[in-house]
């Protein structure tokens, strides 16, 4: 081989090493250039050599952006001294896979997942970025919800005791007031029994908090839940309330406790909006919506309520966000409040809706399906219903039992006691044979570690068809208790009850015996 021929065979050669070594350049490029991570590498003193295309898409940088930048630049101040010690480790060759967060191009922080190792035969290391914000937002829900999950099941226990402790406090005050005569402390006990009604209904909001539930629905002036719900969500603020109902408010069929729960969190946000101060406007109004109506309700008689503020408004960007659960802009707030009024109205086949303006305030409007049927006005303190019969309570609270006897003996019935479903089984069947039976029981619908009011009824029924029970219970959001009758109970009572209440119940069993 000549000389020439030599040279031109090594050129040759070279060349075709250079093609192959661009095509396999290509050919790593296309591969970094389409990987779903984010890859950076770096010189040992930490500056950006190269970064992939999928950088922008992540972050918001361009590349020439960040090429031959430090690193650092891009770690939170909080992180800083951990990326140091990891760029340390790099630099001695150790490879590690570990969580940490980079600053995007619009200042927030992004989590990521970094797995970074040496660069074979360079003095470069690669940072391969895994963006886990979501997974680490997810990761955090579900923790808030665990501890929701939790509060919940508190807020459940402790209501459930409350409601035994108000009954005694219930029951006791209705007897105090039957002998008490004299003017002046007879008006100490009302006064008694209203704020015990106020612990009455917050009892009722935890327990709707704890547990979605099933509804107790009945035929409300949404008149008195209103003002009620509304004077109550303000007490020792120093936002005020205009209340504007119309005169001939429709009534409504709704669960009481969930309606003045949504009231309260409307309130609480309205006032929350107004830190300085203010006023707040609630109006409700009847209104009559065609089938083309734009909320996409059905047609018919609905009432529009309305609760205004002149706060700090709501960004158009958090606007379609603030009814979803977590959703929060406060420091310590659950974005809790806004998603469990949603979910309430829908439950009355009702609409919600927002409008704000920053900086002028805020409007949230409900719509609830009014209800043909009319309101039986409460009387005031109505007479005791007595009766005439014999009596078996089964409750395993000692003072329940108690107080539910005086009452019993009150309004003219006699009592007999027993702790749990065992015992009301074998008293029930005693007293069958001896003669002397029982024309009503009342029992508590959950025992600890006994037989509760729901197996019992059972069993009773086998024995006695004809038995007439009543279930009563602090959890008043307890599926038995809005749909007793398929439980094969006669009647409903739900803890704290008073005086009139009870007697009302028993009369009410009584009569329907006809049919
Ligand atoms: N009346 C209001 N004025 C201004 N912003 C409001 C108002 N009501 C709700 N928001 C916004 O909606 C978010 C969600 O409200 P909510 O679900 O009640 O949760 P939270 O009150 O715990 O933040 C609030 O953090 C706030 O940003
Ligand atoms: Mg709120």
């Amino acid at each position: 081989m000549s000389l020439n021929e030599h040279l031109q065979e090594e050129i040759f050669e070279r060349k075709r090493a250079e093609k192959k070594l661009v095509a396999t350049k290509t050919y790593v490029e296309s591969i970094l250039a389409n990987s779903l991570d984010l890859i950076i590498t770096i010189k040992k003193d930490g500056n950006i050599v190269y970064t992939n295309r999928h950088l922008d898409y992540e972050t918001g940088y361009k590349r020439e952006d960040v090429q031959g930048k430090y690193i650092m630049e891009l770690i939170p101040e909080h992180l800083k001294e951990f990326m140091l010690k990891k760029l340390k480790d790099l630099n001695e060759g150790i490879s590690g896979i570990y969580e940490t967060q980079i600053i995007k191009a619009d200042g927030t922080p992004m989590d990521c997942l970094i797995s970074q190792a040496p660069v074979e035969g360079f003095d470069e290391f690669i940072i391969a970025i895994k963006n886990i914000t979501e997974r680490k937002k997810m990761e955090t829900e579900l923790l808030k919800a665990q501890k929701l999950e939790s509060v919940g099941i508190l807020a459940g226990g402790i209501a459930h005791d409350f409601n035994n402790l108000l009954t005694a406090i219930f029951g006791n005050i209705s007897l105090a007031k039957m002998y008490m005569m004299e003017r002046e402390v007879y008006n100490h006990l009302v006064e008694i029994e209203k704020a015990s009604l106020r612990a009455k209904n917050m009892t009722q909001q935890l327990l709707t908090f704890s547990k979605g539930g099933a509804q107790v629905k009945k035929i409300t002036s949404l008149d008195e839940l209103i003002r009620d719900s509304a004077n109550f969500a303000l007490r020792g603020s120093k936002v005020n309330c205009d209340i504007f109902i119309s005169p001939e408010l429709w009534h409504a069929e709704v669960d009481e406790g969930q309606i003045s729960q949504v009231i309260n969190n409307l309130i609480i946000n309205a006032q929350q909006a107004m830190p300085d101060g203010g006023t707040i406007q609630v109006q409700a109004d009847n209104v009559t919506l065609g089938s083309d109506n734009v909320l996409a309700l059905k047609a018919g008689d609905y009432i529009k309520i309305s609760v205004k503020d002149h706060g700090i408004g709501i960004s158009e960007e958090n606007i379609q966000k603030i009814f979803d659960p977590y959703f929060t802009t406060k420091p310590d707030g659950s974005g809790f409040g806004l998603s469990t009024a949603y979910s309430i109205v829908k439950g009355h086949d009702g609409h919600i809706k927002v409008e704000s303006k920053p900086d002028i305030g805020t409007t949230l409007y409900i719509y609830i399906a009014a209800s043909p049927k009319r309101f039986q006005l409460k009387q005031k303190d109505p007479a005791f219903i007595k009766g005439r019969g014999n009596i078996l309570v089964m409750d395993d609270e000692e003072m329940v039992r108690f107080v539910t006897g005086k009452m019993l003996y009150q309004l003219g019935y006699e009592v007999e006691f027993v702790k749990n479903g065992d015992e009301a089984i074998k008293v029930y069947k005693q007293s069958k044979k001896t003669g002397k039976s029982f024309d009503a029981v009342i029992m508590d619908l959950t025992v600890p570690g006994g037989m509760g009011g729901k197996e019992t009824i059972n069993k009773l029924l086998k024995f006695d068809p004809g038995i007439k029970a009543v279930v009563a219970s602090g959890y008043s959001n307890d599926p038995v208790m809005a749909d007793y009758k398929k439980y094969g109970f006669s009647g409903v009572v739900c803890k704290p009850f008073t005086l009139s209440e009870l007697g009302q119940i028993l009369h009410k069993l009584f009569e329907s015996k006809a049919d």
